[in-house]
């Protein structure tokens, strides 16, 4: 019998509203609305960041209208229905509170915030504003995320007993580099972990008990991190992170009756393999997201699914709750206190 995935439930990119972005930040951002702008109907009108040539230099770059000499002047323009939060990862929580504050929906990169208790006032802010509040994991955007989704749903493999991902680079040591400076977020947990820790999440939710270990680097920036979370169901995932080696960016959903591997990179577009049975008797289909020349494309797939939300008035992802997002957090704070020393 040969083996069949499921076809991704896909938002037409066509039939969301155009909504008005305003970005802040503009590193990762020249990625984003590259993307924005190639794949979706959503525009960037707004932009503000530091350094005055650069900021200018990306408006003429993505034909962006407006360069604005502040946050507060970006989150108050009326012609802004949504605000991109693309900073350090310790300036989310500010930069998300004061979008929220100007009644904008907001897109945070990830990590979030800093931490759980950061994340939490953040989605509530969100909330109690009756404003989209999403974290930028764009992973969970992915075809290839819904292909995953209706896979387990539907428990073609069984019991998950256990998840693997990872990610992480081997970054040189520079102290000017944001995530080798302690006082930007650096280390691998917040910058590189949240993608695998994030995934066991999409698959297990959040686990009732974490172990990490790791190494610590200058300033007691997290190098490395090894994490074992345990599940009541008796599932667990192994995942790790790293600034000190090229790690294969993969990832697992072990069943009792299969399994799901996600080509690498697994949190961009890439592929997602179904294996059943095994030895003489193992079966296997593969699903490939083709589309796209370059990886960071991909990141057009969450404007479009942001753009769906606000038309339907939510204030929370459906497939990233705000519950999820700070669940995220929490393992990472507990991880880095692990791997600290102080946990
Ligand atoms: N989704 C993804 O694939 C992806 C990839 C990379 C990073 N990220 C996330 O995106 C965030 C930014 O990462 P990055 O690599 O782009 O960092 P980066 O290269 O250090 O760039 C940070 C940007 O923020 C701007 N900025 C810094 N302080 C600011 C302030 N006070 N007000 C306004 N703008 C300010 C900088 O402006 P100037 O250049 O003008 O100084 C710069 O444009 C991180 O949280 C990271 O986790 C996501």
């Amino acid at each position: 019998m040969t083996l069949e995935l499921p076809a991704p439930r896909v938002v037409d990119a066509g039939s969301v509203p155009a909504l008005r972005w305003g970005v802040v930040g503009t590193s990762i951002a020249d990625r984003f609305v590259a993307a924005l702008h190639a794949h979706t109907t959503q525009r960037a009108v707004a932009v503000t960041a530091r350094d005055p040539e650069k900021t200018a230099a990306f408006a003429a770059r993505h034909g962006v209208d407006r360069v604005l000499p502040s946050v507060a002047a970006l989150v108050s323009d009326p012609e802004v229905d949504v605000v991109y939060v693309s900073t350090p990862h310790t300036l989310h929580r500010e930069q998300a509170l004061a979008a929220i504050a100007a009644g904008k929906h907001v897109l945070v990169e990830k990590p979030i915030a800093m931490s759980a208790d950061e994340a939490r006032e953040v989605t509530a802010a969100g909330r109690a504003a009756g404003v989209l509040v999403m974290e930028a994991m764009w992973t969970r955007y992915l075809p290839q995320s819904d292909v995953l989704r209706q896979v387990l749903a539907a428990g073609t493999i069984g019991d998950v007993h256990l998840v693997t991902a990872d990610f992480g680079f081997a970054l040189p040591y520079d102290p000017s580099h944001r995530l080798w400076d302690p006082t930007l977020g650096g280390g691998a947990l917040l910058d590189a972990g949240v993608y695998p820790i994030s995934f066991a999440a999409s698959v297990l939710g959040a686990p009732d008990r974490v172990v990490a270990e790791g190494e610590s680097g200058p300033g007691g920036v997290d190098v490395r991190a090894d994490l074992m979370l345990s599940y009541g169901s008796g599932a667990r995932a192994l995942l790790s992170t790293s600034l000190s080696s090229h790690l294969p960016v993969r990832a697992s959903v072990v069943g009792s009756e299969g399994r799901v591997d996600v080509g690498s990179p697994f949190f961009g577009p890439s592929s997602l393999t179904l294996t059943l049975g095994g030895g003489d008797d193992e079966r296997s289909a593969t699903w490939t997201d083709d589309r796209f020349a370059s990886l960071h494309e991909g990141l057009s797939d969450q404007a479009t699914a942001f753009a769906s939300y606000v038309a339907e008035g939510r204030v929370e992802s459906p497939v990233h709750t705000h519950d999820d997002v700070v669940g995220v957090m929490q393992v990472i704070d507990e991880a880095r206190a692990a791997v600290r020393g102080d946990a």
